[in-house]
């Protein structure tokens, strides 16, 4: 196992009617004016505002709002929150919606302690020195950036560029979860986050480095487990409350960092192809990455074909001694699950028929404009992106 080290200071405050603290955990956090951060119609409609305004009324918190996030985050919007934050004097950042609404809080934390141009940190030009603390109420099990130390921002002044940045001083302090606020999901966005927690724990699987991890291989083989049996019990019935529940519980789990302790950061080469598709294209994050895993997958497994074939017997109980055979059966297995809740399993099964022009802009793009090589698991060259881009293997 190698070292590590597993850093997670948010708290977790889960269940039925949990939005009721959200008033006493952001004074208890030193709240003195929050910034209420929210995305499109859903927080509105479904009544989950006003709850979260009469619990901060309730514990003395005074506010301002600011929704409008739309999913891939755009930066003019962090740009009008910044601004926001500073007129209004906001010492704390309340994100109540899914992963984009959170990001953007993150992203507006940055700025407002920071100064200068937040882009700065998503382009690695700089280092933050701190982040506004941040609260999340969430409404979708999918992204983990209730517990993750990421952020992800689209460029629309760029034209499209999305990019990550990690740093653990945007974990945020608290997370209020409650599993039936996600029953008034459209079924394709349940999905699209259904894939995203299993993916976030298959890119720290394909690790070449990961060897001798028998606990966290385990943990990772219950996640993703879970993950799939709850999955299908909730395309069934969206409102089974302990389904809901297994799955949100997930989504924090799989992207806090605990499938990848004693590995050395995995590949993460599907999440970096998506982010240039959605970032182009405006995709669901979700379904961009149900798109290009399979293909990614058949690229690369000869490398280290153990691994897949491990995925395999542990996770979908293939039995055989050939590996490649189980690395391929465990690729055609996870494909099916994908398949199986409604999810697209190549690009153009995502709408998108690319040019050749787009293919390589894309590549060109995602090798961060010739400067690198993607993942860990098969270091991939401009040419290998072109190629899963194209759908070829
Ligand atoms: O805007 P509203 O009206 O709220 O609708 C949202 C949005 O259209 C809707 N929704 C959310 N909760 C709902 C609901 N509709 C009805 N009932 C509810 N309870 O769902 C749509 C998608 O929301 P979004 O926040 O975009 O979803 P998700 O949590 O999947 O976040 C995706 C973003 O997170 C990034 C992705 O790249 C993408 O930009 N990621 C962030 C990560 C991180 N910070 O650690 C890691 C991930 O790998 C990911 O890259
Ligand atoms: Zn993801």
């Amino acid at each position: 196992m190698n070292n590590f080290q597993y850093y997670t200071p948010t708290r977790i405050v889960f269940g039925k009617d949990s939005e009721n603290e959200v008033g006493t955990l952001s004074a208890s956090s030193g709240c003195k004016k929050a910034l209420v951060h929210y995305g499109g119609a859903s927080a509105a409609k479904y009544g989950l505002l006003d709850r979260v305004y009469r619990s901060l009324d309730e514990s003395g918190v005074s506010y301002i709002s600011l929704g409008g996030v739309v999913p891939n985050p755009r930066l003019s919007k962090v740009h009008e929150g910044i601004a926001l934050c500073k007129k209004e004097h906001v010492d704390f950042i309340l994100a109540v919606g899914g992963g984009s609404v959170i990001d953007s809080a993150k992203a507006i934390g940055y700025g407002v302690v920071n100064g200068g141009e937040v882009w700065d940190f998503y382009e690695c030009q700089r280092i933050p020195i701190a982040c506004l603390p941040i609260g999340c109420v969430l409404t979708i099990a999918a992204a983990g950036s209730e517990m993750s130390d990421s952020s992800v921002i689209t460029n629309d002044i760029l034209g499209g560029v999305k990019r990550s940045y990690a740093n653990a001083i945007c974990r945020p302090k608290f997370a209020v979860m409650n599993p039936e606020r996600t029953f008034t999901l459209p079924a394709y966005q349940s999905a699209c986050g259904y894939v995203d927690i299993v993916m976030h724990t298959l890119e720290r699987w394909f690790d070449p480095k990961r060897t001798d991890s028998e606990l966290t291989d385990g943990i990772a083989v219950a996640l993703m487990k879970t993950m799939m049996r709850n999955a299908l019990i909730l395309k069934e019935n969206p409102r089974d409350y302990n389904a809901a529940a297994e799955v949100m519980w997930a989504g924090s789990l799989s992207h806090n960092g605990l499938t990848g302790c004693g590995g050395s950061g995995g590949d993460w080469s599907t999440h970096q192809i998506e982010h240039e598709l959605s970032g182009m294209f405006d995709v669901a994050h979700g379904a961009g990455l149900a798109a290009v895993w399979a293909t990614w997958a058949r690229y690369v497994y000869k490398s280290l074909p153990s691994r897949f074939a491990k995925l395999g017997v542990d996770v979908f109980g293939i039995a055989g001694e050939d590996e490649e055979k189980l690395a391929i059966l465990a690729i055609n297995r996870m494909e099916a699950f994908f398949k199986s809740i409604g999810m697209p399993t190549s690009i153009s099964e995502l709408g998108l028929d690319l040019t050749e022009e787009q293919v390589k802009e894309l590549a060109f793009r995602c090798s961060f404009f010739g400067k690198r090589k993607l993942g860990s698991f098969y270091p991939l060259d401009i040419s290998d992106l072109e190629a899963i881009y194209r759908g070829v293997w």
